[in-house]
């Protein structure tokens, strides 16, 4: 079953962010995009969505909708094992790539989508060659770059990862759910920790 709407929602969001950044990877960016047909994938993590709405920006809001109601199409995806970072990690934390390799949407160019993080989870420092552009739907989440000490970003917060700078992630009380887009290196790259 297609998930065109939560593509659309998507492409709506990220044309009214104007970062650099942003504006540089997406503008002229082709986004008449090739639908894969992928398998639905559940993941315990997606519980969380229902009430990351509650504490979604008000810029994210329809975007975070949009995830909820596909979210049950959607091949949800784990970039660790048990072995990584516990079994509680995977019960609380999932993505969907969108865009990209292995994506809902093919591209080679980009990998893009969206992730959830249960309350207070914590992601420890980790690092990949791929650039990245985080984007927070919700607020109340702890963010950290380059050994920085974590701080609170709101939702709407732009947030951009170097090359193989490391970073970390902490939900606070609330589930954290954050736009995120790869570019400029391995797009099926295993982050190091
Ligand atoms: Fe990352």
């Amino acid at each position: 079953m297609s998930v065109k709407p939560l593509l659309a929602a998507f492409r709506d969001y990220l044309s009214l962010r104007d970062e650099p950044v942003m504006r540089e990877w997406l503008d002229g960016f082709g986004w008449n995009l090739s639908e894969r047909n992928l398998v639905p994938k559940p993941a315990a993590a997606s519980r969380h969505l229902a009430a990351a709405g509650d504490c979604a920006g008000r810029a994210e809001a329809a975007l975070l909708a949009a995830l909820s109601e596909f979210s049950g199409r959607l091949n949800w995806m784990q970039m660790y094992t048990a072995e990584d970072f516990g079994q509680d990690f995977l019960d609380d934390y999932a993505h969907v790539e969108l865009i990209g390799p292995e994506g809902h949407f093919m591209s080679e160019e980009i990998a893009a989508g969206l992730v959830v993080y249960g309350p207070g989870l914590d992601y420890p420092d980790h690092w990949h060659v791929a650039e990245e552009i985080y984007i927070p739907l919700t607020h109340d989440g702890l963010w950290s770059a380059d050994g920085a000490p974590l701080a609170a970003r709101k939702a709407g917060s732009f947030i951009f990862h170097q090359s193989n700078m490391r970073h970390a992630i902490r939900a606070g009380s609330a589930p954290l759910v954050a736009l995120w887009v790869w570019r400029n290196g391995d797009l099926r790259q295993k982050a190091d920790y």
